[in-house]
């Protein structure tokens, strides 16, 4: 009855949960690509995508990620085998324990007439299913808090999920391991399944099951007379042994009950198994509860987010489906961080320690924003900056497990930010760059508009740089300039910020751009664009350290702090040739 009410519950719970995400998915809006979808829009669009996929040759394709991405978790394995073993021996061991012993009744029990819990080979193999998901948490604890893998964040949610699993786990063992052992137990069993009631056949049974299956009894204990235990095995032949394969392959709950063994007794008088039954079943019916709203949620978002991305295309599919699946990919990420680990804007995020900078913890941010959750300006500063901190190299999008293209999800966020009136990013920044090669992708008054706006923004910020040049170069000296430049290796600048982000003058400045003019990685930009006297006007080249950290920390090579010599070793000499033509000039004129 309370078993019955509980399972109803959570079961009823899981299910709203469950409608209620994917209401969410049609419903929230999320970067720009959702303007002017409406819920309905989505909802239809989703439904003649997906009718389109199953019944053309695509299907193909989603059998095949299916298999492999979802099953096998080959993108896993390619990245990290500590990492695959563990996802494997927990994904594997709790669905495998879910469908043979949590489902038994509805499962196993119709697939095998003959089944019983307490008959091999499913009393093995629960044993071992249970044993590869504590495995699988163990090598969790060891990576995250042991091994401590770099950039590998860990919030409530994490905490969460570990802590559930093991204690459904943990309980599930102990409950085996008391119910070995107890007495009780046994005492039921011979009331119920044998017509043994003299004092002689039950003093046999009752021996024999001390002596071989764990039972722990206040009155028999070892050693006992061989004639006994053959006695005893006749009647458990006859009573028992149709249901009971010796408990030894119950291993792990077996050698429990042999460490319980001396509490054994006491256990059983407190009715420990009921306690530790109802623990277990509780554990498992709020876990099933709450996994709609936990990041466990990824079991049934991952593998849509896998086949979606696997079918979809930008440009092919209907945007309202883009859309609807970027909202589902918030669902879908399982904050494992292997996208942070690659991340080339991290040293970013060492340098200036806000975590939206990595893609793992902007996947956490971005949800709490598009599901309208109050930040504080400073928060919201915070994710802005995040979202735009990023050079848009991809790597993220090759990495993740579960399929999601982060590359359009940051392209669609971050238009949303610089639409609603943030122009700021699109100045000399990676943005303008990549914004300038999707152009088309966007209507041309959507294109413009912020353009303008940013234009704007700094109306004349660098004319006054331009008039502090000490520079007047004409097209040969420019030229020479790009030559000496080792290369020219400004130009294979993406503007990741690495070299900002990480040098001691500009974290020394509270608004470093006014008092510096241009920042490291926008005088790398310059130079790129030619603006050589734009960037020569800078006081950040007079202001620079030469402490080379800008230099170390680019991930593309650039000699930044070099290319700062070769500027001021420029402006040096022009004002020298300056100055030396006009002493001549006066000279002709005496
Ligand atoms: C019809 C099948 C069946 C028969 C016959 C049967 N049992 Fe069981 N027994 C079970 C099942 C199923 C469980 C586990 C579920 C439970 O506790 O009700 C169990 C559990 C037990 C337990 C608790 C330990 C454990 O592993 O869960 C003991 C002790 C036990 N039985 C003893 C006996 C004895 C002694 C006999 C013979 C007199 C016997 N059983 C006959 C099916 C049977
Ligand atoms: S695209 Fe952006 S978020 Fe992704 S790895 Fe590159 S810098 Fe990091
Ligand atoms: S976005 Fe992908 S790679 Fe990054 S944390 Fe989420 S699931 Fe992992
Ligand atoms: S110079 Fe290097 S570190 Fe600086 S923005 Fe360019 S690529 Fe990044
Ligand atoms: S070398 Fe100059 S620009 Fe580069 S980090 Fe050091 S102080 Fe900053």
């Amino acid at each position: 009855m309370v078993f019955n009410v509980l399972l109803y519950t959570s079961l009823f719970v899981f299910i709203f949960g469950v409608i209620c995400k994917i209401y969410t998915w049609f419903s929230w809006e999320i970067g720009f690509s959702s303007r002017d979808i409406n819920r309905s829009e989505r909802l239809t669009a989703a439904f003649k995508g997906i009718s389109g996929t199953i019944f053309s040759a695509k299907i193909l394709i989603l059998i095949k990620v299916f298999i492999l991405d979802v099953v096998f978790q080959k993108r896993i394995l390619k990245e990290d085998f500590l990492r695959w073993a563990m996802h494997m021996l927990i994904y594997a061991g709790f669905m495998l324990l879910l469908l043979m012993h949590a489902l038994d009744r509805h499962i196993t029990a119709c697939l095998f007439s003959e089944y019983y819990s307490t008959l091999n080979p499913f009393f093995f193999l629960r044993n071992f299913f249970g044993t590869m998901v504590i495995a699988g948490l163990a090598i969790a604890i060891y990576r995250r808090f042991i091994l401590k893998v770099p950039r590998l964040k860990t919030n409530s949610m994490d905490y969460y999920a570990i802590i559930i699993l093991a204690v459904i786990m943990v309980s599930g063992f102990f409950l085996e391991a008391t119910k070995i052992t107890s007495i009780s137990d046994f005492e039921r069993m011979v009331n119920e399944f044998s017509d043994v009631d003299e004092k002689k056949d039950l003093r046999a049974l009752e021996s024999l099951w001390v002596h071989e299956f764990g039972t722990v009894s206040p009155d028999f204990k070892e050693p006992f007379e061989q004639k006994l235990l053959e006695h005893g095995r006749e009647i458990h032949e006859t009573n028992c042994a149709a249901c009971h394969s010796s408990p030894k392959w119950a291993f792990a709950g077996y050698a429990l009950g042999n460490i319980l063994k001396p509490v054994a007794l006491s256990l059983d008088r407190a009715g420990g198994s009921k306690i530790l039954w109802y623990i277990h079943i509780l554990a498992c019916f709020l876990g099933l509860a709450y996994l709609p709203f936990s990041k466990m949620f990824h079991i049934i978002a991952g593998p849509i987010s896998l086949l979606a991305n696997a079918v979809m295309e930008k440009g092919k599919s209907d945007p309202a489906n883009i859309t609807t699946r970027q909202v589902m990919e918030l669902d879908a990420c399982t904050h494992c961080g292997a996208c942070s680990l690659r991340c080339s804007a991290a040293v970013a995020f060492d340098a200036l320690g806000n975590e939206n900078i990595l893609p793992s913890e902007k996947m956490v941010s971005l949800k709490s924003l598009i599901a309208g959750k109050k930040l504080g300006s400073m928060e919201i500063k915070a994710v802005q900056e995040g979202i735009c901190l990023c050079t848009n190299c991809d790597r993220c999008t090759v990495v993740c497990p579960v399929g999601i293209n982060l590359k359009e999800l940051w392209l669609n966020v971050r238009e949303g930010l610089i639409q609603k009136g943030h122009p700021e990013p699109l100045l000399l920044s990676p943005f303008s760059f990549v914004r300038g090669l999707n152009q088309y992708e966007l209507p041309a008054d959507e294109y413009y508009k912020p353009v303008k706006a940013a234009k704007q923004a700094v109306a004349g910020k660098f004319d006054s740089l331009i008039k502090q040049s000490p520079l007047i170069l004409d097209g040969k000296e420019v030229e020479k300039f790009n030559q000496l430049s080792k290369d020219n290796t400004f130009s294979y600048c993406f503007s990741c910020e690495n070299c900002t982000s990480v040098c001691p003058v500009v974290c020394s400045f509270d608004k470093p751009e006014e008092a510096l003019g241009l920042l490291p990685h926008q005088i790398m930009r310059c130079l790129g664009l030619g603006l050589i006297e734009m960037a020569s006007g800078a006081s950040m080249i007079w202001d620079c350290l030469t402490c080379y950290q800008c230099q170390e920390n680019c991930p593309q090579n650039v000699n930044v702090t070099d290319l700062f010599f070769g500027l001021k070793n420029l402006a040096i000499k022009n004002v020298k040739k300056a100055s030396s033509e006009k002493e001549l000039s006066q000279r002709h004129e005496a």
